[in-house]
Parts: structure tokens; C-alpha cells; sequence
């Protein structure tokens, strides 16, 4: 990359109020579902659910141009998640509009890989650098309670295998729940140690209303961990990148590494360098916020590309949020404008 290029990216970087870059734009492009994660969507709230009518969805075409504009803010890192993405029936124009955009070092996707065997292919072809699979254990009864009943770890495990013969890296993101699926942990990381498979244990979070969260049920990483090293030697290794969530650790035989979000017993929001935007083109600051701001509106009704840069600046320069530093004081004192149940639920945001 030339001189004259970084310089221009540095400079584009737009700051929020506590200094934090915009470098990561995470892009939910449905709100629907095959599963029904109790930590989630749950079955009995979310069977006759009225989800986003498909004319709110973005378009392909809206997707790039919103991307687009945000990788003239400084964004380097696009994810797309849902929902479950793969559902969306465009899910390959989309990817393939992203990646005719300059500036992109990465191209990620967030599935929970039940429909990944068939579309792996055509991912790779339209430009998808990386896939990351949703998998909360390999027991097929604990997979069951974890996701609400649905869908079958083979399919899964049969999705992992044409992603990776389709050469993406691979991670899995394993939500942790104590005394739902954390007896089947180890098995989870033995079967993947050794395949270049990244396993990314995330903690229980309280996102949205509806999971019902109690401190109680978080297994804290550094307790996994120990678990783990009574049967591994493990060390840990530097972040790849300056806003990671996930702290490393590697085997020390040689056999690969695994990964820790400890969002709720290590938050890391001092570096948080994420946008969020839902697939009816609403912007979010933060994981845990209670309103976003509009862009579908803007969108179609014709603003123009500095229009939305000046839009999406301001929302970025007046970013004060850190829930997950200031959780306990929150969960203790619920003052007012934080009440829970304003969050916005995870399924419409994107994870
Ligand atoms: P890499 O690009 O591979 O490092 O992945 P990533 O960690 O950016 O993305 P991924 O979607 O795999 O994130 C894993 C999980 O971490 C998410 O699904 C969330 O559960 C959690 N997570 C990611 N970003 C945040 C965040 O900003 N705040 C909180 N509280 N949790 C987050
Ligand atoms: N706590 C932690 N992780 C969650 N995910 C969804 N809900 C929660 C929660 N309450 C995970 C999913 C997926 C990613 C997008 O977020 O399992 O891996
Ligand atoms: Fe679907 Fe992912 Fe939510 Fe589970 S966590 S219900 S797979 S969107
Ligand atoms: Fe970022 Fe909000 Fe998560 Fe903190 S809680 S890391 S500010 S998304």
C-alpha cells in the first residue's frame, strides 16, 4: 500500500468521545432465524413473532453504498451477522457488492453453519475472506437445548468442513452457560485441536430482555481456562489487532489455539471500535444500546454520500458508551434511561 494511502486512511479515522477509532462495522442483513437460542430468541416468545417485513430490509445495493460511506469513516473490518444470514436469499450479491468496495482488509460472516454447506462455495467465489460458525457443543442433546431445538450438529459440522474446503480460516463462537453446556467444553476443543478450527468461548452475556441472564449462570474465562489447562498447556498470545475481543492462547504443543470473550468478567469497551447497523439500516454504538439512528430514511429519500458521512460522523464523534465497564454499577443502582427493558435484542442488532 503506498505512503499517500495510509496516510489518507489515518487521517479518515472519525474519533468518539472517548477517543475510540470507527474501524469495525458489523452488518445484520436479517432479523429471522432457523433456531431459537433460549439465550437469544426463545421458542415460546419468538414462534409467532412478527419479524421485519422483507420491503425494510436493505438492499444489496443499499448495503454497499452504507458500507461504503463507512470505510470513508475509517471502518476496515466488515461482519455480517443476523439473525442468521445465511436465510437471506441475495446473501451472495451482498458479499460480492462488499467486496467490489476499496478499502475492506476483511470480509467476515457470523453463521450458525446449519445452511453454510451450500452456500460455501459461492461465498469464497463472491469475495468472503473469513466464516465464523456458532456452535455450543457437539453433544447432540446439549446442541438441542442450546438452540432451542433445532437443526442437527451434522449439519453443522458438515458446513465447517465446506468452509474450510472452500479455504476460509475458521472460528467458532461457543456461548458458555454454567451447568447447560460447559460439561461438554473439552470435548468441543478436542475435537477441533489440531484442525486450524479456532474455538472462541464467549460468556453468557445479559443482551437484550428476553434471556432472563443471572450472574450466576456465567462460567468467568479465567475459571474455563483453568479447566482446560488441567488437561492442555496453554499460553497466551499477543492480539492480532488493536480492538480484538477475543484474548488468545495457544496450545504449547503446537496443536493451534483457542479464544476467550470475556465481555462480562473482562469488558473491553476501552477499545471498542464497532458499529453496528440492523438489516432495516438503523446504526447502533453499542451492543447494549436502547435506540439507534435511522438510515433507511436518509437512504431513500435521495441524501447524498456527504450527507451520510456528515450524519454518521456526528453519531460517531457523540459515542460515550461502554456498558459492559459499567455493568455492575448499572445492575446495582438501574438509573434512569437504562432500563432493561429498552435494550435492543441481539438477534436485530447482530451479535
Ligand atoms: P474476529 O474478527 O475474528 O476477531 O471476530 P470478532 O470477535 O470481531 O467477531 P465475532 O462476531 O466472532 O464476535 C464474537 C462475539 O463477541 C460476538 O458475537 C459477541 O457475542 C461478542 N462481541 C463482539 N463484539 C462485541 C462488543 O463490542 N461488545 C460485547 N459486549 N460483545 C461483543
Ligand atoms: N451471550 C453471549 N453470546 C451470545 N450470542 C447470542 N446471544 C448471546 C448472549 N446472550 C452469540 C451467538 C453468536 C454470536 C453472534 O453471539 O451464539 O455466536
Ligand atoms: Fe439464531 Fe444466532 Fe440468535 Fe441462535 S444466537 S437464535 S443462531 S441469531
Ligand atoms: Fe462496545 Fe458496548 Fe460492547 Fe462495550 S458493551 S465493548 S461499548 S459494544
Amino acid at each position: 500500500m503506498s505512503q499517500t494511502v495510509t496516510q489518507w486512511q489515518n487521517q479518515a479515522a472519525v474519533k468518539d468521545r472517548l477517543s475510540r477509532p470507527l474501524r469495525d462495522l458489523r452488518i445484520s442483513v436479517i432479523d429471522r432465524c432457523n433456531y431459537r437460542c433460549p439465550y437469544c430468541m426463545p421458542a415460546e416468545l419468538y414462534d409467532n413473532h412478527k419479524f421485519l417485513p422483507r420491503g425494510h430490509w436493505l438492499t444489496p445495493g443499499e448495503i454497499k453504498r452504507v458500507a461504503s460511506v463507512f470505510l470513508q469513516l475509517g471502518v476496515r473490518k466488515l461482519r455480517l451477522t443476523g439473525g442468521e444470514p445465511l436465510l437471506r436469499r441475495d446473501i451472495v450479491d451482498i458479499v460480492a457488492g462488499l467486496a467490489e468496495l476499496n478499502g475492506a482488509d476483511d470480509i467476515a460472516i457470523t453463521t450458525n453453519g446449519s445452511r453454510l454447506a451450500e452456500h460455501a462455495a459461492a461465498l469464497k467465489q463472491a469475495g468472503l475472506s473469513r466464516v465464523t460458525v456458532s456452535l455450543d457443543s457437539l453433544d447432540p442433546d446439549v446442541f438441542k437445548a442450546m438452540n432451542g431445538g433445532r437443526g442437527e450438529v451434522s449439519a453443522v459440522l458438515a458446513g465447517i468442513d465446506a468452509a474450510r474446503k472452500a479455504g476460509f480460516p475458521i472460528k467458532l463462537n461457543t456461548v458458555v452457560e454454567r451447568g447447560k453446556n460447559d460439561h461438554t467444553l473439552l470435548d468441543l476443543v478436542d475435537h477441533f485441536r489440531g484442525t486450524g478450527v479456532i474455538v472462541r468461548f464467549i460468556e453468557f452475556m445479559d443482551v437484550g430482555t428476553v434471556n432472563g441472564w443471572q450472574p450466576q449462570q456465567v462460567v468467568p474465562s479465567k475459571e474455563l481456562l483453568e479447566r482446560l489447562r488441567a488437561r492442555w498447556a496453554l499460553s497466551p498470545v499477543d492480539g492480532n489487532y488493536r480492538g480484538e475481543v477475543a484474548k488468545r492462547y495457544a496450545f504449547d504443543d503446537g496443536q493451534g489455539e483457542i479464544g476467550f470473550i470475556s465481555s462480562v468478567s473482562e469488558p473491553f469497551c476501552g477499545n471498542c471500535n464497532r458499529a453496528r447497523l440492523s438489516a432495516d439500516g438503523t446504526v447502533y454504538t453499542c451492543l447494549f444500546a436502547s435506540s439507534g439512528a435511522d438510515l433507511r430514511g436518509p437512504l431513500r429519500s435521495g441524501a447524498s454520500d456527504s450527507d451520510l458521512v456528515g450524519l454518521l460522523q456526528n453519531i460517531w464523534r457523540n459515542r460515550m458508551d461502554r456498558y459492559s465497564e459499567i455493568r455492575g454499577r448499572l445492575l446495582e443502582h438501574k438509573p434512569e434511561g437504562t432500563e432493561k427493558s429498552e435494550r435492543v435484542e441481539m438477534y436485530r442488532m447482530g451479535g
